[in-house]
């Protein structure tokens, strides 16, 4: 079964479904989401593309050594500046395409953050509890809403906070901060080696057998629900340290 969400376009021309990762910090996760994303993407039927912002080509390299029995994502290595071609020419995807998934280098200026989020349907922020990460992603998410321009009243934007330990000082820091913020929290995902695991072998969790990945998958239903349709933003307003937070159909006891 075909899964196409194509988005109405000028002159009533459809486009596919553009969902970019974003962090200017190093290192919070924009890769193993744009590449979890795209794997689950793939495997309901998305024909989802890939495009490659980052000169470091970590998605390319995880495109690379993908099995060919795994369901196909399509590869765009947009750092790649070619002379004998129009720039548009070589960020195209095919037209069957229902999702385009964006993977940002870290650090971006603001031409670069414009061109990024042209066409952006969704924006993922992954935000790693540490203090330095979330001084850096208060900077990254003004610069969204003033740079960018997104629209936060069209629930453009969604954060996810990444690598998370329960029970850590920090984590709950991260959720103060989350929770202050007028931006919904899509998901939580743990710290966990299944993501190393199956990046090594260019997969996605949803690649992999579903006890392997069973742990992760009530907040990945979140994540991807925002990105198919735009639900599954966390209730953080409660905040505090004796908060819980409510995910759609499950709860992440803190
Ligand atoms: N939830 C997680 N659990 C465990 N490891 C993770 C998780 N998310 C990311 N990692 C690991 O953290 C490292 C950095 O992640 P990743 O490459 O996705 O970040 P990035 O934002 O793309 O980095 P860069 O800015 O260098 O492009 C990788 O080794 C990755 O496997
Ligand atoms: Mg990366």
């Amino acid at each position: 079964m075909l899964h196409r969400p194509t988005v109405q376009g000028v002159a009533g021309a459809t486009r596919p479904r553009r969902i970019v990762v974003l962090n200017p910090k190093g290192g919070s996760g924009k890769t193993t989401l744009a590449t979890n994303i795209a794997a689950y993407l793939a495997r309901i039927g998305g024909n989802p593309a890939l495009i490659d912002y980052d000169p470091q080509g970590s998605a390319m390299h995880w495109l690379a050594v993908r099995p060919e029995s795994a369901p196909l994502i399509h590869g765009v290595a947009a750092y790649q500046r070619r002379m004998n071609i129009t720039r548009s020419f070589q960020l195209r995807v095919p037209p069957d395409c229902g999702y385009v998934v964006v993977d940002s280098p870290a650090g971006y200026d603001a031409a670069q953050l414009r061109e990024l989020t042209r066409d952006a349907d969704k924006v993922v922020m992954p935000v790693l509890p540490s203090r330095f990460d979330i001084h850096a992603a208060s900077r990254a998410i003004a610069d969204l809403l003033l740079v960018a321009k997104l629209d936060r009243t069209r629930g453009q934007l969604g954060v996810v906070a990444n690598r998370t330990r329960r029970n850590t000082k920090v984590f709950d820091t991260l959720m103060r901060f989350l929770g202050s913020l007028d931006i919904p929290v899509v998901t939580i995902l743990r710290d966990a080696q299944v993501y190393v695991r199956a990046s090594e072998q260019g997969l996605g969790i949803y690649d992999l057998k579903p006890y392997e990945f069973a742990t992760e998958l009530p907040a990945w239903q979140s994540l991807t629900g925002f990105v198919t349709r735009g639900a599954g933003a966390l209730d953080t307003s409660a905040g505090g340290d004796d908060a819980r937070v409510r995910v759609n159909a499950f709860e992440y006891d803190r």
